[in-house]
């Protein structure tokens, strides 16, 4: 995600926030400002591109404050130029503000702002925060007051820092969802998104909690809640090296990304759900034309590949919309029928992928309709294809695509939902599938603490010769997922496939030894599942289950049993049960020495064919 800083004190803060941003530049960005006060104005430093392109800047003017705020951007609203790049002024151009995370209402704020004659410079959220919280700061109030009242009017996730020319000896910064640490000094204090950017400073530090106000002056830190009630300011000691503080403490940035997925799980939907649980994805074509589309090719590589299988059994399950899935490689060379009232979906991490990019180019050639559904914004596959739904889900920094996965899913849940919603599907009750939608990053933290369960099962069976991954339905595609996730990063052979194929040739490599992972979420299908995992046990093998916490079937049929959270959507619990596959993937590499997030032969984004 985006990258903050901030720093009050005896040094030049414009020198200090570079520095730390630059400390964050790990986190990935596509433009990067600055904003501090002086001689009655604030002062903005901004650009799009990396860093080298504001030094540039700074360097053709040395800038000298006591005072400074800045940020490195990761574009959701907008694209990457100049005029998105934070910091942004308020109408009066008398507070500047930093901002990560998504305001949902933004649109609505907008809207209001222009009727009342306010002007906006960029697309994005952070400019409309800006203009509501200078609204609020009338003569008189002071600026944390402004902020206070001004957060009360965004809904969303936000970690905001604001500076004011009036009041230019402080910084006030707000925090709810999106992270904000504070860096407690000696006569100075600091502020950042992530802790590696503090350590050269200071080693003290209080993570702010949801929902809260700082103010930092050079001698003084306040924390408030949003009625204004002062709270303890309790720092804990930071001993990490900076290289384990970047992946925030985790051993490797893949532990790191399987833990932000309930984070993940809400951004994806952030600003997509109204209040009534209703779908708002205005922006992706208009509505007629989901009327229209008769079939949908989903077309994608490696885990985003898997992604789209799960998009199939919901567009074909709940919609009844013929639905294809490709690898990108096989599309483009294989002369695919293209029906003209097709839509074509691309899925991509990186939006980068060569061969995603050339099947994307075909389908343009053959004026199909294209919707991307990518993580990077700005990147090929975003710009090029009609319309894209971006998944939000931040940098993935792994190689093995984790919480990338998740958003992915999820989006493209929430596209069915959409057009089951513009269709006005009958017996599909949208509402009551969002609100399941929306419980699942509650569900996803629960799944996290299996991590336990999954260390033991990875020690116990980390020598493993052959690991199968089976399932049925939405199972058998998630499965598909899991065992990428065990080869590539432990480089154990995997088998995977339907859990009702075994039988037509894989179960001939089942001896004593071999582990078989099931999904087995779906009630329909249990007792077929039990069927084939006896088959499995008959021949030596040994069976996990991954189980919704309300089956008490397969339970006895397992030799271990994992439970997650039952959701009233089968489907939904079919994807829960990648989280403890993951770890157990992890916990395997981890534990037989491998290197982690950057496994051997293999590349995060392949921008070759
Ligand atoms: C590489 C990565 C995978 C990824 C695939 C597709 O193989 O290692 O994690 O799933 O490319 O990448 P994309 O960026 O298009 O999702």
């Amino acid at each position: 995600m985006c990258g903050i800083a901030g720093y009050i004190g005896p040094r030049n803060g414009v020198e200090v926030v570079y520095d730390q941003l630059k400390r964050l530049e790990y986190r990935g960005y596509d433009s990067a400002g600055i904003a501090y006060p002086q001689n009655d104005r604030i002062e903005i430093v901004k650009r799009a591109g990396k860093l080298t392109e504001l030094q540039k800047l700074l360097d053709e003017a040395p800038r000298d404050s006591r005072i400074a705020i800045a940020h490195s951007r990761w574009a959701t609203h907008g694209g990457p130029t100049n005029e998105n790049a934070h910091p942004h002024f308020d109408r009066l151009e008398r507070i500047a503000v930093i901002h990560n995370g998504i305001i949902e209402n933004y649109l609505d704020l907008r809207e209001e702002l222009l009727a009342k004659g306010h002007t906006f410079k960029s697309q994005t959220d952070t400019e409309v925060a800006a203009h509501v919280i200078g609204e609020e700061y009338t003569e008189g109030t002071p600026l944390e007051e402004a902020v206070r009242k001004g957060v009360q009017r965004l809904r969303g996730a936000y970690a905001m820092v604001v500076v004011s020319k009036l009041e230019p000896d402080k910084i006030v910064a707000a925090r709810n969802a999106s992270p904000l640490i504070l860096g407690i000094g000696i006569d100075e204090n600091m502020l950042a998104s992530d802790i590696p950017a503090l350590l050269p400073y200071t080693r003290e530090v209080v993570i702010l909690e949801e929902d809260t106000i700082a103010t930092l002056t050079r001698q003084s830190v306040h924390i408030t809640d949003l009625d204004g009630r002062e709270l303890p300011l309790e720092p804990i000691h930071i001993d990490w090296d900076i290289a384990a503080a970047e992946r925030g403490g985790y051993e490797h940035f893949m532990l790191k990304e399987i833990h932000e997925q309930p984070q993940v799980l809400r951004q994806a939907l952030a600003g997509r759900i109204d209040e009534k649980n209703r779908v708002r994805l205005e922006q992706v074509f208009s509505e007629h034309v989901w009327t229209e589309i008769d079939r949908v090719n989903i077309i994608a590589c490696g885990t985003a590949y898997h992604a789209g299988l799960m998009g199939k059994h919901l567009f074909e399950k709940l919609l009844r919309l013929p639905t294809d899935v490709y690898f990108s490689s096989e599309f483009r060379y294989g002369d695919p029928v293209l029906s003209p009232k097709s839509l074509a979906i691309f899925v991509s991490q990186s939006g980068e992928t060569a061969d995603t990019l050339a099947a994307l180019r075909l389908c343009k050639s053959r004026r199909i309709r294209t919707l991307g559904v990518v993580n990077v914004i700005g990147s090929s596959i975003a710009r090029e294809c009609d319309r894209t739904i971006f998944t939000q889900a931040g940098p993935e920094i792994s190689v093995a695509s984790t919480k990338a996965y998740t958003a992915q899913v999820t989006v493209l849940t929430l596209l069915a939902m959409y057009i089951a919603q513009v269709q006005e599907m009958p017996g599909v009750r949208v509402s009551d599938a969002v609100a399941e939608l929306v419980a699942l990053s509650e569900k996803a933290e629960v799944c996290l603490k299996l991590e336990e369960q999954m260390i033991k099962l990875a020690d116990k069976y980390k020598s493993m010769p052959l690991c199968f991954f089976l399932g049925r339905g939405a199972d058998a595609s998630v499965a598909l997922e899991g065992a990428l996730k065990l080869k590539e990063i432990a480089y154990i052979p995997t088998q995977e496939s339907p859990a009702g194929e075994m039988k037509h040739g894989p179960l001939a490599l089942v001896q004593p030894g071999v582990v078989a992972i099931f999904g087995s979420t779906d009630s329909e299908t249990r007792d077929k599942v039990v069927s084939n995992m006896k088959e499995v046990q008959a021949r030596g093998g040994t069976v996990i289950a991954i189980v919704t916490e309300d089956d008490a079937v397969t339970e006895r049929a397992a030799d271990e049993v994992i439970r997650i959270p039952h959701s009233k959507m089968d489907f939904l619990n079919a994807l829960l049960t990648i989280i403890p596959m993951q770890l157990f993937a992890y916990h395997v590499a981890r534990l037989k020495g491998c290197e982690i997030d950057q496994p051997r032969n293999l590349a995060k984004s392949v921008t070759v064919e």
